[in-house]
């Protein structure tokens, strides 16, 4: 069985002040289960100062990208290690928004990926379709197409975790169906467990895209829905929070 991830993706949001959320989620995690693992990732700036604050706690701190290579002239990017070093654990590669304002690809995710892991950290590898894919019918093609390009191979023997985010969900209030997650969710697991037959099965798949405390229960109940990866309702403790009960109520 895979774990059940609950990962938050503040985006470019949060300042110092905004710190206080850390804790405030690192104590209502305090009775997480070990099926669950409970994370935030946050803009570079609070990795460090996030990670201390949820340091003993059960909550983990991710990065929201790195780059692929170790170190070098990369003005203005950061080495997976130098997450691992400010104290991370995770780091999410290939959201659909570096892919769209970086034009980041599937062979960049599968680096950045890879680079991760060789730093320590799990990644997490977004794929997704956009609405103009999803209404021509393409939403299958397209994802396991990228599921096949951003997953290092890497993954036969490391953790890494793979989230489904429909970019048309992302931050608009919409979501599919739990049929249409559970479609793609099946197809990703197919394919997964394919290529890596000793552990495709084990690897977290998670759904993002307008997760919220009102829908988080109908869709963390689909097969093959092992967690999720939330941006908006991360970054209030208490939207967060009553997402991750949705997941402990579950796995109870
Ligand atoms: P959202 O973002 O929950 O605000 O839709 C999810 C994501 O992009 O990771």
């Amino acid at each position: 069985m895979a774990k059940t991830v609950i990962a938050g993706n503040w985006k470019m949001h949060g300042l110092k002040a905004d710190l206080d959320v850390i804790g405030a989620v690192a104590a209502g995690v305090s009775d997480c289960p070990e099926s669950i693992e409970v994370l935030l990732c946050l803009p570079a700036t609070l990795v460090a100062a996030g990670a201390e604050l949820a340091s003993g706690s059960k909550l983990e701190i991710g990065g929201q990208s790195c780059h692929q290579a170790g170190k070098g002239a990369h003005t203005g990017d950061i080495s997976a290690e130098m997450l691992a070093d400010a104290g991370a654990t995770h780091v999410i590669v290939g959201h659909s928004e570096r892919r769209a304002d970086h034009g980041e690809s599937d062979i960049q995710a599968a680096a950045q990926a890879g680079a991760a892991i060789a730093a320590g950290l799990t990644p997490i590898i977004c794929v997704g379709e956009t609405l103009e894919e999803r209404d021509s019918g393409q939403a299958l093609d397209v994802v396991t197409k990228q599921v096949a390009g951003s997953v290092p191979d890497a993954a036969a023997t490391t953790p890494v975790i793979v989230a489904y985010e429909p970019v048309w969900a992302i931050g608009t209030g919409r979501t599919p169906t739990p049929e249409q997650i559970a479609e793609v969710h099946a197809a990703i697991r197919v394919a997964l467990a394919e290529r890596f037959p000793a552990t495709g099965s084990l690897i977290p798949l998670l759904y993002g895209g307008s997760m919220k405390p009102g829908n988080a229960a109908e869709i963390l109940a689909v097969d093959d829905v092992n967690g999720g990866l939330i941006g908006g309702a991360s970054l209030k403790a208490e939207d967060f929070l009553a997402i991750y009960a949705a997941a402990a109520n579950q796995t109870s």
